[in-house]
């Protein structure tokens, strides 16, 4: 695990979005997973400034982390919004090249299933954007998830859907499962690429980077992935 720290957050993006554009420029065809939550906002908004000078990322194929349960593609909150809105719209990528899995569908099981087997169809996750939820998990591997999950409907724990309810008008509108990548999956990824900012992920990161590999901690199944970079600010960084 490689951890870059700093105060200069615009310096941490900067790196993060230049493993981005290294990939496209060696690899235009590469598959770039997606996370979606605040944190990496700034980090595409990076390379939205960086197509607009230029960078094709026309090739560049999407994939995402998880998506909750129950929304339709046109929800504001749903994942499959956030990233046509952030990514693939300013990136110039047609929604044809985003493998999503569908949150609104009739079978959430077999719907996720269905995106596990077309994330294994395009060979895998080049390049995987990820953040840390305050408890720790990556995507929406709650506590407790084994480290060899794979893609399937999980529960939200209250601590989750309290903390993701700034999106939402109220925390009971907050859906109580989703469709995510399991850790086994997120660990098959070539690259990973963490983001975490701000004195509330500070606990979350010092269990991921210091403590042992527990499935207490999803993200600490990172200390088992052999090509993984880590940016913090000084705030996030403050308890290593
Ligand atoms: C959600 C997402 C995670 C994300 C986490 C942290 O729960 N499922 O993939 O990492 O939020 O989000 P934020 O970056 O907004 O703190």
């Amino acid at each position: 695990m490689r951890i870059t720290t700093g105060e200069d957050t615009t310096f941490l993006i900067a790196q993060a979005a230049d493993a981005i554009e290294k990939l496209v420029r060696d690899t235009p065809d590469a598959v770039l997973g997606i996370a979606t939550g605040s944190s990496p906002e700034p980090l595409y908004a990076e390379i939205t400034a960086r197509v607009q000078n230029g960078l094709d990322l026309s090739r560049l194929r999407i994939t995402c982390l998880d998506e909750y349960v129950g929304l339709a593609a046109s929800h504001p909150q749903s994942y499959r919004h956030y990233i046509a809105e952030h990514v693939l719209e300013p990136w110039g990528i047609d929604a044809d090249a985003a493998v999503l899995p569908t949150g609104d569908a009739d079978d959430p099981d077999a719907a996720a299933a269905d995106f596990e087997k077309r994330i294994l169809a395009l060979g895998g996750v080049d390049l995987q954007i990820l953040g840390v939820g305050p408890n720790g998990h990556i995507a929406f591997n709650e506590p407790g998830s084994s480290f060899a999950s794979r893609t399937r409907v999980v529960d939200l724990t209250p601590s989750t859907r309290e903390a993701n309810s700034r999106f939402f008008d109220s925390e009971a509108d907050v859906p109580i499962r989703a469709i995510s990548q399991g850790i086994g999956t997120i660990l098959e990824s070539r690259h990973a690429l963490l983001l975490a900012f701000g004195e509330g992920k500070a606990p979350a990161i010092r269990a991921m980077v210091e403590g042992s590999c527990t499935e207490d901690i999803p993200a600490s199944a990172l200390q088992e992935h052999a090509d993984v970079d880590v940016y913090l600010d000084d705030a996030a960084a403050s308890l290593l």
